[in-house]
């Protein structure tokens, strides 16, 4: 087997409907359509039915009345166990074993209810108790339920923040989680199993982390006035600076963008440093790498996006697994349909046959 990529690169697992990534014109649409053309248009909960059911109505429906066993606080570990758990709870029948309409069922209630254990889970962090749910009921939105689950209230500010920042990030063709929940969808295994196992994925910050290891960045860079030293000396230490570089696009980010001008829109005082930094790496990279285009990923102005809505750094995995329901929840559906085992291969390299004696 000599055409092995490292990481998968470039490597063609899948034919999706679901989302256009455009490499080199840096946009993105779901299911045909810009996302430029859904913020401030329509509502998360509505893009989740674009993309699941190619239809805006009726749209992801609202979490129904639910008592996690034990949050920590610690989200996405929280989100990842319950997500599992409710497999048990709500008794998911194994995928092979059920229909498109089912599964479609399944994959709805399993959404709204990821997303209302983020905000029980964000409470028991706060040290407060989650909202009752004739509180939560008074939102409109499903960004508005959310923190009205969190903190009881719910700010328009922070409630525009979080919608479009869910918007922005709801799909992405394949990346490590999606991959991770068709994969797990492929075996037949059931909505629960496939979810909670794209959260685990989605958990680390070459993928999902990264926001969390940019207000750091941000604060350090705004103590001592100096973007370009930071970046250097992060460089030189072989360092990655977080929300920057993308294994797909070539271009600017599409989401960047649209987070960017929601930041200024929303008046988010971290804005000026963000822009300094940013502008510190793209040229030092440009630099170091002349050959391999890095530019701001998503990651980066999500930070500061999320921080308008005083989201704290360690919550921001979690967020992310919120706005993602849909895409993984879009993503099951359609390797359900295609019913075929992924099973690919790995190339042996290692010590040429031995007795036991030898090692
Ligand atoms: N800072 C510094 N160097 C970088 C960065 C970065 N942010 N991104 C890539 N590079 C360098 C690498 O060190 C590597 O250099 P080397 O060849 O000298 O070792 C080279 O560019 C290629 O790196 P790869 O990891 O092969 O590039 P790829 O395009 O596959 O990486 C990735 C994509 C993993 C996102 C990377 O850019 C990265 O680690 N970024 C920082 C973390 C981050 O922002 N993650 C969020 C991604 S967006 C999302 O998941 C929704």
């Amino acid at each position: 087997m000599n055409d092995f990529r490292p990481g998968l690169e470039g490597v063609i697992a899948f034919q999706t409907e679901i989302a256009e990534p455009d490499r080199d014109g840096g946009a993105l649409r779901y299911r045909g359509v810009d996302i430029e053309e859904l913020v401030g248009t329509v509502p998360y909960e509505k893009v989740w039915g674009l993309l699941v059911d190619e239809n805006l109505e009726p749209g992801m429906p609202d979490p129904e009345p639910y008592d996690p066993a034990s949050l920590t606080g610690k989200a996405p570990a929280d989100l990842q166990s319950e997500t599992a758990r409710l497999s048990a709870v709500w008794d998911l029948q194994k995928l092979v074993d059920i229909d498109d309409e089912q599964a479609h069922d399944d994959l709805a209630r399993l959404s709204a209810q990821m997303m209302s254990v983020v905000a029980k889970s964000a409470a028991v962090h706060d040290g407060r108790e989650p909202a009752p749910d004739d509180v939560v009921a008074q939102g409109r939105t499903a960004a508005e339920k959310f923190l009205l689950r969190w903190r009881g209230e719910a700010d328009p500010k922070h409630v525009k923040a979080i919608d479009t920042y869910w918007i922005c990030t709801a799909e992405h063709g394949l990346n490590a989680s999606t991959f991770t929940a068709r994969i797990t969808a492929s075996t037949g295994a059931d909505c629960g199993a496939a979810m909670s196992a794209a959260v685990g994925a989605l958990s680390g910050p070459l993928h999902g982390g990264a926001p969390a290891r940019v207000l750091p960045m941000l604060d350090e860079v705004a103590s001592t006035g100096n973007p370009e030293g930071y970046v250097r000396d992060l460089l030189n230490r072989h360092g990655r600076i977080m929300g920057f570089g993308h294994r797909v696009y070539r271009a600017e980010d599409p989401r960047s963008r649209v987070l960017k001008r929601t930041a200024k829109e929303l008046g988010s005082p971290r804005v000026e440093v963000a822009e300094a930094l940013e502008e510190a790496a793209l040229a030092a990279l440009r630099e170091r790498k002349p050959d391999y285009v890095i530019a701001t990923n998503v990651e980066f102005y999500s930070a500061v996006v999320l921080d308008v809505a005083e989201v704290p750094p360690d919550l921001t995995p979690a967020m992310f697994a919120c706005a993602r329901v849909a895409g993984w929840a879009a993503h099951i559906l359609e390797e359900k349909r295609t019913g075929r085992l992924i099973r690919p291969s790995a190339q042996y390299i290692g010590p040429s046959s031995r007795s036991l004696s030898a090692v």
